[in-house]
């Protein structure tokens, strides 16, 4: 196992970008950048032995500043959306930037994804990531300090293990925003990969995303991953939930609350024969097919379009400030959150 730094440029005012490259025995890289704890890129093996690259992203700083839709970045401190850009705790009301169509929070308008992180090297086999959000910062309470270590295994294994404090009652809810294609990033449409998610339920939403409230049932509906099914196969299919959102985009109740690590889903691509698992202590998923990827390059100059890559965020639920019935994910001043995702890639055995 090793891990070496390289540089990857420069912020505007001059801060020095860092790639931190992560490589187990195998040869599998994790490319970890310090711009937003990014996960830029993660290279494997094929079923022929030749090495892929299966994250979307970019190669430099100023495209991850000017094109980014959160390709690989972590996000927070509250990811995913919040109906109206407000949240009230303990009797106070806090406006949060309005950085969705003018009405709702997106993913803390960047906070995290686009800041300068510190890095440490603890070990041979992973890196963390270190960021303080000042109090008041996007108009989230709180300052908040948060660790993000990625650790890779020589089994390939990729751990995301996050911890935050903060010195005031706030909601805090991280994920990484990671969009992969398991034939690589430069293959082309990801609706051939099948993918399995152990839920039997999703949070509907409205027409700016924001969930409704409650949950709906996958059974018999195109939501239903519960056995492998194609990505592409019912994602046309005529339901309002998937008009609503132009495809998937939907997070999927995965249990009631934070739980031990279990595996909760697995997508795979018959061309590459790269298969990956995926483990999570986190209650919700955020499935989401690409489906805005579109009119922008990426690594190599190479156009990132629609449904070229598919993200499987884990958190707490959309819009829970709002929503007593999701599991809470509000802490108190001084209480850690803590979580862990794993991502864990192999090759599918031909044998049946
Ligand atoms: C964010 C969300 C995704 C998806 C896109 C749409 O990145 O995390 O689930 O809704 O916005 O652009």
């Amino acid at each position: 196992m090793s891990v070496t730094r390289e540089s990857f440029g420069f912020m505007p005012d001059g801060t020095e970008i860092y790639k931190y490259i992560i490589e187990n025995d195998c040869g599998t890289q994790a490319h970890v950048l310090t711009l937003g704890a990014t996960l830029q890129s993660f290279i494997f093996a094929d079923k022929n032995g030749e090495a892929r690259d299966l994250l979307l992203g970019f190669d430099t700083v100023e495209d991850y500043l000017t094109k980014s839709n959160y390709q690989g970045a972590t996000v927070g401190p509250y990811c995913n959306r919040i109906g109206g850009a407000a949240i009230d705790i303990n009797g106070k009301h806090y406006e949060l930037v309005a950085n969705e169509k003018g009405v709702n929070n997106l993913h803390s308008n960047g906070e995290f994804s686009y800041r300068p992180w510190k890095a440490l090297v603890p070990d041979a086999d992973c890196v963390e990531m270190s960021y303080v959000s000042p109090d008041g910062e996007g108009g989230f309470p709180g300052e908040t300090k948060v660790q993000v270590v990625f650790k890779l295994s020589q089994d390939n294994k990729l751990s995301i293990r996050y911890h935050g404090v903060s010195d005031r009652d706030t909601y805090l809810n991280f994920t990484n925003h990671a969009y992969f294609n398991l034939n690589g990033y430069d293959s082309g449409e990801i609706l051939g990969h099948t993918l399995r998610i152990d839920a039997d339920a999703f949070t509907p939403v409205d027409a700016m995303s924001i969930p409704t409230g409650g949950s709906m049932p996958v059974e018999g509906t195109p939501f239903d991953f519960r056995t492998a099914k194609k990505i592409g196969l019912e994602i046309e299919a005529d339901h309002e939930q998937l008009k609503m959102t132009g495809g998937y985009d939907h997070n999927y109740c995965l249990c009631d609350g934070p739980r031990d690590l279990c595996e909760i889903g697995e997508a795979m691509a018959e061309e590459s024969g790269i298969k990956m698992n995926i483990y999570t202590t986190l209650p919700g998923v955020q499935f989401y097919a690409g489906n805005f990827l579109a009119g922008k390059t990426g690594k190599k100059g190479l156009p990132m379009n629609k449904r070229t890559g598919f993200c499987l965020e884990t958190q707490y639920y959309p819009d829970t400030p709002h929503r007593p019935e999701f599991p809470t994910c509000l802490f108190k001043a001084g209480e850690a959150y803590e979580s862990e995702t794993v991502y864990g890639f192999s090759i599918v055995s031909n044998e049946k």
